[in-house]
């Protein structure tokens, strides 16, 4: 459904996309992450036909984004991540003015608009001004107005910033009823761990490169192969890091957080071995336990110069 192959991007002498490929096939949630600056909303507005690549190409359902830009535009819903002003406009004329814009016929749009209510959970917020809607409510409107002209596509940029626990969970759950639907979408964000509940695939990008991409459960094992171990000490921390570095068994050592996180080769045993010799050195461990690999591992060590 979404094709992209060696997209690029130039502003000015700053190369903000360089070769970016990747594919989303129909009904996939694609998970779009990496740090600020990454390119991740330089390629949504490439993919959704709002900016002029410099290079390479990208498809929607066919359609070339800078060949068919009015063909793309019928087939996707974007989501921009800042919304501006909506002009005293209550939330249901907010809608009808979209579905409009998108040449929805006037006697179809009474439904539309209330469809799209009920998905979003706001129907009781209809008569309401847009401007006077909190952040999060806002956020639903915005991507109601993505889904006015009953896109194939989603691009949705960082839908869940801002928004609190319960909101973000309504909001994936809005998500996956729309891929029920068979919308296929594509969504940045930095909040991983919602990304691994909600996402079927994953691409990193980093620098303007895409560092990994495919499924979730193949980048993940991909990019952390071996084990790790989240320590917390009391005090010594520093000591306890030169303590683990020589160990042959132990990879990579970091302090993460006020914790110490090790990666090593080996089995429990090995691990075992290992809080042996922290305390028989006098180290004071008050946590020792082994974390799962996860998208969030993934994306550290996919972006590991950014993070130090
Ligand atoms: N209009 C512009 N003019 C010049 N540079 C730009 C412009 N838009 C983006 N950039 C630069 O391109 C790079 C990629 O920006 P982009 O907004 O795509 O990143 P992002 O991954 O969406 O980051 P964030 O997580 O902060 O939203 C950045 O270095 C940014 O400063
Ligand atoms: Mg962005």
């Amino acid at each position: 459904m979404i094709a992209v192959e060696g997209l690029t991007k130039a502003y000015g002498s700053r190369l903000a996309l360089d070769h970016v490929s990747f594919e989303v096939p129909e009904r996939e949630i694609f998970g779009f992450v990496g740090p600020n600056g990454a390119g991740k909303t330089t390629t949504l507005r490439i993919l959704a036909a709002l900016l002029e690549p410099t290079g390479g190409r990208a498809f929607i359902d066919g359609a070339d984004v800078t060949r068919e830009r009015e063909k793309v535009h019928t087939r996707i819903g974007y989501m921009p991540d800042f919304f501006g002003v909506y002009d005293q406009l209550s939330v249901g004329e907010y809608l009808d003015f979209y579905a409009a814009c998108y040449r929805q016929p006037k006697q179809r749009r009474q439904k539309i608009v209330d469809d799209l209510l009920a998905l979003v959970g706001m129907t009781e917020r209809k008569g309401q001004l847009v401007d006077t809607l909190s952040r999060g409510l806002k956020q639903r409107v915005c991507l109601a107005r993505a889904l006015v002209h009953d896109p194939a596509v989603l691009l949705l940029d960082e839908p869940a910033s801002g928004l609190d626990p319960r909101a973000r969970v309504e909001m994936r759950e809005i998500l996956k009823e729309l891929q029920r639907m068979g919308k296929t979408i594509v969504i940045s964000s930095h909040i991983l761990p919602e990304l691994t509940e909600l996402c079927t695939m994953v691409g990193i990008i980093d620098h303007g490169r895409m560092r990994a991409t495919g499924s979730v459960r193949d980048v993940i094992a991909r990019l952390t192969s071996g084990r790790r171990l989240r320590i917390t000490v009391i005090a010594e921390k520093d000591a306890a890091i030169e303590i683990l570095e020589p160990l042959p068994a132990v990879k990579h050592v970091q302090a993460v957080n006020g914790t110490i996180e090790a990666e090593y080769e080996g089995d429990e045993v090995t691990a075992s071995e290992i809080l042996a010799t922290l305390t028989g050195a006098g180290i004071r461990v008050s946590s020792f336990t082994p974390v799962d690999g996860g998208l969030e591992d993934a994306f550290l060590r996919a972006t590991s110069e950014e993070v130090g």
